[in-house]
């Protein structure tokens, strides 16, 4: 080819990618998309459930057909599903495309959402500025506050850090092992009611068991309790275990939120993907568990008598429940269930109660087909509250600080495909408003009123803390 030529294909070639597939790429890869992909890649792609899909970071869709075989084919047990059956190949083919069009803008995308951060967001009735607290973090999952003014955070991936004044200290040496495996890893961490007395950390997290599954790992909820001393966890207790025969190999829900209440600890499970389970009374999965802090088991739970029955299970028919709280005036529990597509639900947490998954849901597979038409039946609890679409509920908590009086008791929800921040008020058990106060800034993995009266946010992409302070 002489050199003029070469120029003018190179110039065609880059017109086309440019323009011309635009044609394929938007409008209907768009819809196919917003469809199908967003509600766990989020609607910019940054991520949610599934990872980010912009980045240019693939660990499976390696090139544009290594992308379309994985999009038809999936990975179901880590919660990717199979596309191949739903959507036709030339479809998956404009969404590869969609994919890496989308990753061009992306680097735009996040200069304007990092102008946010320095605003003031006025809602309904509190305006508050929003100031990162400490960053550097990865996949912060919980946050505990410490009696002097710390706190203490969680990463999925097992590590326990301290911070103070914005520095991160080094990891607590120590800790338990994790199964840090799709959505499962280091979940959870709270102090005891009477910490300053006791010392008691509590841990939740995905525990791997001893047997293995085809090669791969498995795993479910464990709950221990420690001391820390000089950095360093001491003096563990196992306070809840589930025995190897009930851990499954898939990543996703593992729920696991802990509330203590009267010298009890309830705490949730997740289905872990197996959603018939949930409705199974002899396994602890898709279930909210009470149990006494010092992980016995209370002989008026439930079903402690009936035969067989998992004797922890307070509530059942919960698919992942990934917030967990008290009303500071009712003492009811509330809980945050992360749903199917168009399910995710507000659930006031009642001993015995069947919450109905997967029987009767709002929601349908993410893959667009249905789970059931059924929304109701007898002997089934209805949601507070349901979101449709789903904003991919994760972590909640009532504010019972003094900065916002306007929000006091308010309970407030984190979205992390949606970005969003929910504020809900709540009268006589109902929720009678649902007020999105910020959005956009990262996925909300969990919400802590802090002793300090500010309201803190544990963010993914970016992985922060950040807190919401008044502004008048
Ligand atoms: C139910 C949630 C969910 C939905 C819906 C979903 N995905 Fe995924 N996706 C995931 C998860 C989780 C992973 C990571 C799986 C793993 O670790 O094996 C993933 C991985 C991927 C990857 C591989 C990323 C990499 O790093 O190589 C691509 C590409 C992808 N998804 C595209 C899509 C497309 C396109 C759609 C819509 C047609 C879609 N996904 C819908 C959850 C989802």
């Amino acid at each position: 080819m002489n050199r003029l030529f070469c120029l003018a294909l190179t110039l065609l070639i880059t017109t086309c990618l440019l323009h011309g597939q635009n044609r394929i790429g938007t409008g209907g890869a768009l819809k196919l998309y917003e469809q199908h992909c967003a509600s766990c890649h989020g609607k910019e792609l940054e991520g949610g459930l599934g990872g980010p899909l912009v980045g240019d970071n693939w660990d499976y869709a390696k090139d544009y057909d290594g992308m379309a075989e994985y999009i038809a084919k999936g990975n179901p047990e880590m919660g990717m599903p199979g596309f191949g059956e739903t959507i036709s190949a030339p479809d998956i083919r404009s969404l590869v495309i969609f994919i890496r069009e989308m990753n061009a803008k992306a680097e735009a995308a996040e200069q304007a959402k990092a102008e946010s951060h320095n605003g003031v967001f006025k809602t309904e009735v509190e305006s508050f500025r929003v100031e990162k607290v400490v960053g550097g973090l990865s996949i912060p999952w919980s946050v505990a506050f410490m009696p002097d003014g710390q706190l203490l955070i969680a990463e999925r991936g097992g590590d326990l850090r301290f911070a103070k004044d914005g520095k991160l200290a080094k990891p607590v040496k120590g800790t338990p092992e994790v199964w840090a495996h799709g959505q499962g890893g280091l979940l959870e961490v709270a102090l005891h009611p009477d910490y300053k007395e006791n010392g008691w950390i509590y841990l939740g997290f995905s525990e791997k068991g001893d047997e293995q599954q085809g090669g791969r790992g498995e795993g479910i909820t464990k709950i221990v309790r420690g001391k820390i001393k000089n950095n360093r966890w001491t003096d563990e207790e196992v306070i809840f275990e589930v025995p190897p025969k009930f851990h499954n190999g898939a990543g996703v829900h593992f729920g696991t939120r802990f509330v203590f209440q009267d010298g009890y600890l309830y705490f949730s499970i997740g289905d872990r993907g197996r959603q018939n389970m949930a409705q199974d009374i002899t396994r602890p999965n898709g279930k909210i568990h009470r149990i006494y802090d010092d992980g016995r088991i209370p002989k008026d739970n439930p079903f402690y008598n009936e035969p067989d029955a998992y004797q922890s299970i307070w509530t059942y028919g919960n698919r992942n429940p990934q917030g967990l709280d008290t009303h500071p005036v009712t003492g009811d529990i509330w809980e945050a269930e992360h749903g199917p597509r168009g399910g995710d639900e507000i659930n006031l947490i009642k001993k015995g109660i069947n919450y109905g998954w997967p029987v009767i849901t709002y929601g349908m597979n993410y893959n667009g087909t249905p789970i059931t038409d059924k929304t109701h039946a007898p002997g089934m609890e209805q949601p507070v509250l349901y979101w449709v679409p789903s904003i991919a509920v994760c972590g909640i908590d009532f504010y019972d600080g003094d900065k916002f009086p306007n929000w006091k008791n308010n309970l407030f929800a984190g979205g992390l495909a949606s970005k969003e921040l929910h504020r809900l008020v709540i009268e006589d058990d109902k929720i009678t408003k649902d007020e999105i106060v910020l959005k956009g800034l990262g996925r909300v993995r969990d919400v802590a009123s802090g002793p300090d009266g500010y309201l803190y946010l544990v963010l993914n992409g970016p992985d922060e803390i950040v807190r919401l302070e008044p502004v008048k």
